[in-house]
C-alpha cells in the first residue's frame, strides 16, 4: 500500500532528520536521496528483503544503523552499488572470478566478498579487510542507487535475530519511526537473502546460501564453491540462531508431523508447514509447490504464525537442491532458540 506522494523534496527531508520527524512510507525516490546526503537511514526494497541504508562512506549514518538494528559492531554489512563498474571503488582487488560472477548474476541476489579498497572504512567491514557488495535487481533500489550514485551500506531492514522483512509494511512493524523513511517497492519477488561468496582467499566459499544456487555459480566459475563450514573461513553474522519468530520452529520429516502435531496440540496453538496433518484445531499452511515459492513465502509465514499467536510451528523441510538449500538454512536458524547449540 501506498501513501500519498510527498513533494516537499530534499530541504523538506533534511529537516526532519534533523527534528525527528516520524518516517513514512512512501514511493519518492529523490527524497530518499535527500535523507541519504543528510546522513539519514532509508529503508528499501531489493528483490530478496528489504534493507536499512545508509551512506557506506559516513561513519555516523553507518553507526546509527547498528544501534538501530542492535546489531555487533563487528558484523559487517552489504555495500549496494548501482553498477559492477563501481567495484574497484570498493576493492583493492577485483580477481576475475568476481567480474564472471557480476556479468552473470548482477543485478541479482548475489554478494561478492573482496579484499577491501583502502578508502573503505572498518565501521562497514566490521573490522575486517574484506567488504562485501552487491548490486541488487530491484528497478526502486537499482535506481536509488543511481541517484545516490555512491554505496549504500545496508543490513536487513530487521531487529537482529529476527525475522527479515519482504514487505513495507513488515518493516514499519519491526522497525517503527527508527528509519527516516521507507520506501515501498511491493514484496520481494526472491523472499530470502542473497548468496555470500567470498572471492578473497585462493578458493571460491559460500558464507551463505540464498537466490543464486550453489550449482549455478560452480556451473559459471568452473571450479567448486566449497561450504564455508568446509573451508574453516570465519562468517560473521551467520550465527546458528537467527531469522527467529516468536513461535518456537521445529522441524520434523513427512512421516512424523501428524503425530507431533497431535501431540502439542493437547497445551498449545500449533500450526504446521507442509506433510500430512489431518488434526482439528492445527493451523494450517500450505506446502509452496517449489523451491522459489518456499523462499518467497518464507519470512511472511513466520510472521503470519506470529501474528496468528501461534506457540508451536511443525515444519517439513524442502529438499535441499538449489534454492531450497537456502529455505533448509533459514528454517534451521529458526528453529535453533540457543545460538549455542
Ligand atoms: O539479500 C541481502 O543480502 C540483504 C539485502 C538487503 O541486500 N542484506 C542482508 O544483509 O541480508 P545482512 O546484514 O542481514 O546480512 C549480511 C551478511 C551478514 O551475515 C554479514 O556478516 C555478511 O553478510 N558479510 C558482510 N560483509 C562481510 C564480509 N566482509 N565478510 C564476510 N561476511 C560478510
Ligand atoms: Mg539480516
Amino acid at each position: 500500500m501506498h501513501s500519498p506522494p510527498v513533494f516537499w523534496g530534499g530541504v523538506f527531508w533534511s529537516s526532519c532528520i534533523r527534528m525527528g520527524a516520524k518516517n513514512r512510507i512512501v514511493d519518492d525516490i529523490d527524497a530518499a536521496v535527500e535523507v541519504l546526503r543528510a546522513g539519514g537511514l532509508v529503508a528499501f526494497p531489493t528483490e530478496t528483503v528489504y534493507g536499512l541504508g545508509a551512506d557506506a562512506r559516513n561513519p555516523a549514518a553507518v553507526a546509527r544503523v547498528f544501534r538501530v538494528k542492535g546489531r555487533p559492531l563487528n558484523h559487517p554489512v552489504i555495500v549496494h552499488l548501482a553498477a559492477a563498474s563501481q567495484m574497484d571503488g570498493w576493492a583493492r582487488a577485483v580477481p576475475e572470478t568476481a567480474r564472471l560472477l557480476a556479468e552473470r548474476f548482477w543485478p541479482g541476489p548475489l554478494t561478492l566478498v573482496l579484499a577491501r579498497h583502502e578508502s573503505v572504512g572498518l565501521y562497514v567491514t566490521g573490522g575486517q579487510e574484506t567488504v562485501a557488495v552487491r548490486v541488487p535487481a530491484h528497478p526502486v533500489a537499482l535506481e536509488l542507487l543511481r541517484k545516490f550514485g555512491g554505496g549504500v551500506a545496508a543490513p536487513s531492514a530487521n531487529r537482529f535475530g529476527k525475522v527479515s522483512p519482504t514487505t513495507a509494511a513488515h518493516v514499519q512493524a519491526d522497525l517503527g519511526d527508527a528509519a527516516d523513511l521507507i520506501l515501498d517497492g511491493g514484496p520481494c519477488a526472491v523472499g530470502i537473502e542473497s548468496t555470500i561468496v567470498d572471492l578473497s582467499g585462493a578458493r571460491p566459499v559460500l558464507l551463505r546460501p540464498g537466490g543464486v544456487c550453489r550449482e549455478d555459480l560452480e556451473k559459471v566459475l568452473g571450479q567448486p564453491v566449497e561450504p564455508a563450514s568446509a573451508s574453516g573461513v570465519r562468517a560473521p553474522g551467520t550465527l546458528v540462531s537467527h531469522y527467529a519468530p516468536r513461535a518456537e520452529v521445529v522441524l520434523c520429516g513427512p512421516g512424523e508431523i501428524g503425530r507431533r502435531v497431535k501431540a502439542a496440540l493437547r497445551s498449545r496453538r500449533v500450526a504446521a508447514w507442509g506433510g500430512e496433518v489431518d488434526a482439528p484445531g492445527v493451523v494450517r499452511f500450505p506446502q509452496p509447490e517449489s523451491a522459489a515459492a518456499w523462499a518467497r513465502d518464507l519470512y511472511a509465514t513466520l510472521r503470519e504464525a506470529d501474528r496468528l499467536g501461534i506457540d508451536i510451528l511443525f515444519v517439513t523441510l524442502p529438499g535441499e537442491k538449489g534454492l531450497g538449500l537456502a529455505v533448509a538454512d533459514r528454517l534451521r536458524k529458526a528453529a535453533a532458540r540457543d545460538p549455542s547449540s
